[in-house]
């Protein structure tokens, strides 16, 4: 890491504004358009133009939330990087070499997680981890690999020439409101970084991050960049509820008195 950039990058994760359009239009062949809401690349945008780092998305197996065209779109239209998160599979390689995004982390899958629930288990697949690392830093993407915080694993990441991990700070967020879970989980992902910054490797993290804990997490020592996804799109949808209540009043008082006007 350069020691002169202290301020964390924020990556903005917008997989949920994509589960909350899929929620509803699951069945669409369109992603965006029309009545086909939201649209995660104007999420994107907008979070860009809010002062976003790069956009992070998870493009899962099950196709829960972000679909392939949104994938695309993004990379067409981002002004900023975009960090794929995927599973260490041949198909989504696929992807990866065709729209060789500019950061890719590998993650962990499992079907039947809510969402990424551990860090990648390295032991059993050094192999091809090594070559998968080595292919996607041939295509031009800066790999990471998402990692729970233990020497151990980041000496394997390490050996296995990953130049970037992403260190789960899940534990912490759910440990933050004991004290005494959170000091030691805290004091865990510290020992991570500081391992992780002498093994050269730079020093990502993510999940779980909100408004509450980013007092702690954004001061994590060696830490580069933060992704963040669900506590700000949350945020968004409260802090945005009003607005979007009162244009439909509004739009109601309008047309019941003009019947018949459409909106241009
Ligand atoms: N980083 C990784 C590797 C993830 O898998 C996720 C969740 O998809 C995040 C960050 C963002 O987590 P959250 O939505 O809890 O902020």
């Amino acid at each position: 890491m350069e020691e002169g950039a202290r301020i964390p990058r924020l990556g903005v994760n917008i997989d949920h504004s994509a589960t909350l359009r899929q929620a509803r239009y699951r069945d669409e062949e369109r992603t965006c358009g029309t009545f086909v809401e939201p649209d995660p690349v104007l999420v994107a945008q907008l979070a860009e133009r809010a002062g976003a780092d790069g956009i992070t998305v998870h493009l899962r197996e099950d196709r829960r939330h972000i679909q392939e065209r949104d994938v695309e779109r993004l990379a067409e239209s981002l002004a900023t990087p975009l960090n794929l998160e995927m599973a260490a599979t041949e198909g989504m390689l696929a992807w990866a070499r065709r729209l060789r995004p500019a950061q890719v982390c590998l993650v962990p899958e499992n079907r039947r997680e809510v969402t990424t629930e551990g860090g990648l288990d390295l032991r059993g697949q050094r192999e091809r981890m090594a070559s998968l690392l080595a292919e996607l830093r041939a295509l031009g993407s800066v790999p990471s690999l998402f990692l729970d915080p233990e020497p151990e694993i980041l000496d394997l990441a390490a050996h296995l020439g990953a130049p970037v991990v992403e260190l789960h700070t899940g534990a912490l967020a759910r440990a933050f409101p004991d004290p005494s879970r959170r000091e030691a989980e805290w004091e865990r992902l510290v020992r991570a970084a500081t391992h992780a910054h002498t093994l050269g490797i730079t020093v990502h993290a993510g999940h779980g991050v909100n408004y509450q804990n980013i007092a702690r997490i954004a001061g994590l020592p060696h830490l580069v960049e933060l992704n963040i996804g669900h506590s700000i799109l949350s945020r968004a949808l409260t802090t945005g509820i009003e607005e979007a209540v009162r244009t439909m009043r509004e739009q109601i008082r309008a047309y019941a008195t003009a019947p018949g006007t459409l909106p241009s």
